[in-house]
């Protein structure tokens, strides 16, 4: 098959080959697309793993090996993110794995943050489902460039033809057919790579997928399709390939990378066919490392001095220590073990003792990372969410933004004595991203509602409140599920507080925000609110 092209040539500043190598991606999928899957035969085309299974084989073992939140113990699942690190075809792969299922919660949303491109991953015959949705929002409000895998092709799905145009309506963005399918009683044959213009055909082998398929790669010709496949396919193929030539969007690459093409693929992640191809591509396509905005320029991956940013905390992994790990991305420079850099917040020197970096849940340490890479810090309560860690002159990356809760609760102690741990519970708590906090009352000293993307975040804050700060506390659910932020004029907001099925609340900077039962309440108040602007991101 056709092997990528060599490493990216310098740039202009001559970024250094180990920086030119990294690639930093998250997968945004539904329950059930196959995301689990695809990571594993990616961790396994990577040599990362040697038979496709470990990683769920893992996931089901880990309660009983697993020192981590005693939560994920009892439950047996993720409430972290993890980075996956291995090497590929002269490529360093940063692979951040992003939890969908019930445990979906903020850090889901800010691992896409510390990511330069996202594989979205949809199932042939569900399309875009409602989770894919909301991450693909975020990629896009952040321009991250998107590479579409439409899994499960190994069985019958929608029309090709026919996904390329919801994918398109749905998105709003133009797709490309990077490869095509050939199907064959309705089941994946071959990918016809469009800009090769050749064909990978797979081989079934018998291990279900457990090992790399093989792949014969021929020439895209009447005569090389049709002694591999049957009359009707390969006239269907080529009919297929000439309306997307005739009337499908060009190849335009650095479209693709700026985030306004959307590459489309076809495979199946449980028999391995049409995942090479993929992964070949995709990390051709891919950018590096890229730059992340300061106040009034940006961060390259060229400059030289080490900087990162924090954006996310994971706590208690040994919890008899208050023991945390502060996800740290890298925007440029190196990094060795030990370095001593300047934590923005507070001006005061950071000695970056052994770091860590995560093949799926082992954790090893690392003596040297690059621009593009995630290391994990420990830390004892010094580090936030967003914060700025630097050698040389002090840098301030833009805000980490917040993203829009879906679940709000107000909170309350049994205990009044109590209520003080309650309060300083929540604030660090909300310092680490684990929660997000409301007030009812503007004038209220402390809040007294949390919002949180995904329930189990709730079950997460109330185990720890207990465990940590000695404050078993109650959540009574306020029944809102749509948060939309608010600007307008006085009378605008007068409105808006008298509206019918809302609530009003002040969040942590006090910016009003109004929460609704529904989606139809929402479209509701914003026709009938003339002059009141409902933004469902905060700025
Ligand atoms: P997720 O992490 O996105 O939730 O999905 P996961 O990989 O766990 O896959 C969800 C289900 O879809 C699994 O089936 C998995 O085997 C199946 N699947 C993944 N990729 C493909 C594919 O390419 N083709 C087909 N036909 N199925 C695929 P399950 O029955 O729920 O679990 P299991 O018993 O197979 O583990």
């Amino acid at each position: 098959m056709t092997a990528p092209s060599a490493l990216p040539s310098p740039t202009p500043r001559a970024l250094h080959p180990e920086i030119a190598r990294r690639r930093t991606f998250a997968i945004i999928s539904h329950p059930d697309a196959g995301k689990t899957t695809l990571t594993e035969k990616l961790l396994l085309y990577g040599g990362a793993l040697h038979l496709a299974g470990t990683v769920k084989a893992r996931r089901a073992e880990r309660h009983a090996t697993s020192d981590w939140l005693a939560l994920e113990k009892e439950r047996g699942i993720s409430v972290t993110t993890s980075v996956m690190q291995f090497d590929y075809h002269g490529f360093r792969v940063n692979l951040l794995d992003t939890p969908g299922h019930e445990d979906f919660s903020e850090d889901t949303y800010r691992t896409l943050v510390a990511a330069d491109c996202a594989i979205m991953l949809v199932d042939n015959r569900k399309g875009v489902e409602e989770r894919t949705r909301q991450l693909y929002e975020v990629c896009r409000r952040r321009r991250l460039p998107i590479f579409a895998f439409v899994n499960k092709c190994d069985r019958v799905g929608q029309e090709p033809l026919e996904l390329l145009g919801l994918l398109e309506q749905e998105l709003g963005l133009p797709v490309v057919a990077a490869m095509w399918p050939v199907m064959e009683n309705d089941t994946l044959h071959a990918v016809v790579d469009r800009r090769r213009s050749v064909v990978h055909w797979f081989q079934r082998g018998g291990d279900h997928g457990a090992s790399r398929v093989a792949i014969e790669t021929t020439p895209l010709t009447h005569e090389a399709l049709a002694a591999h496949a049957s009359r009707s396919t390969v006239d269907r193929t080529f009919e297929e390939l000439g309306l997307l030539d005739a009337a499908g969007h060009a190849w335009d690459p650095d479209a693709i990378t700026r985030g306004e093409l959307i590459p489309l693929y076809f495979g199946s992640a449980l028999t391995n066919f049409g995942v090479e191809p993929f992964l070949d591509d995709f990390l051709e396509l891919a950018p590096g490392p890229t730059p992340r905005p300061i106040a009034g320029g940006e961060i390259t991956p060229a400059h030289e001095e080490f900087t990162g940013f924090v954006f996310k905390i994971q706590a208690n992994m040994d919890p008899k220590h208050r023991d945390r790990i502060a996800f740290v991305r890298i925007v440029s420079g190196h990094f060795e073990a030990g370095l001593t850099a300047t934590l923005g917040r507070t001006g005061k020197p950071l000695r970056m003792n052994l770091p860590q970096q995560f093949l799926a849940q082992e954790r090893t340490h690392v003596d040297d990372a690059w621009a593009g890479d995630v290391i994990g810090l420990h830390d004892r309560g010094t580090l936030r969410i967003g914060d700025a860690i630097f050698t040389g002159k002090p840098v301030a990356f833009a805000d980490i933004p917040r993203f829009p809760p879906e679940h709000f609760s107000r909170i309350s102690v049994k205990d009044p004595l109590r209520r003080p741990h309650l309060d300083t519970g929540l604030r660090q708590l909300a310092e680490e991203g684990a929660v997000q906090l409301f007030k009812a009352d503007p004038q209220a000293s402390v809040p007294d509602i949390v919002g949180a993307v995904g329930q189990l975040q709730f079950d997460v804050l109330l185990h720890r409140l207990e465990h940590e700060y000695g404050v078993p506390a109650k959540l009574v659910s306020l029944g809102m599920s749509h948060a939309r932020w608010i600007e307008g004029d006085e009378k605008a907001l007068l409105r808006a507080t008298l509206m019918r099925d809302r609530q009003l609340l002040y969040d942590a900077k006090d910016r009003p925000v109004l929460l609704f039962t529904n989606s139809f309440a929402v479209r509701w108040a914003e026709r009938e609110s003339d002059g009141l602007v409902l933004k469902e991101f905060p700025d």
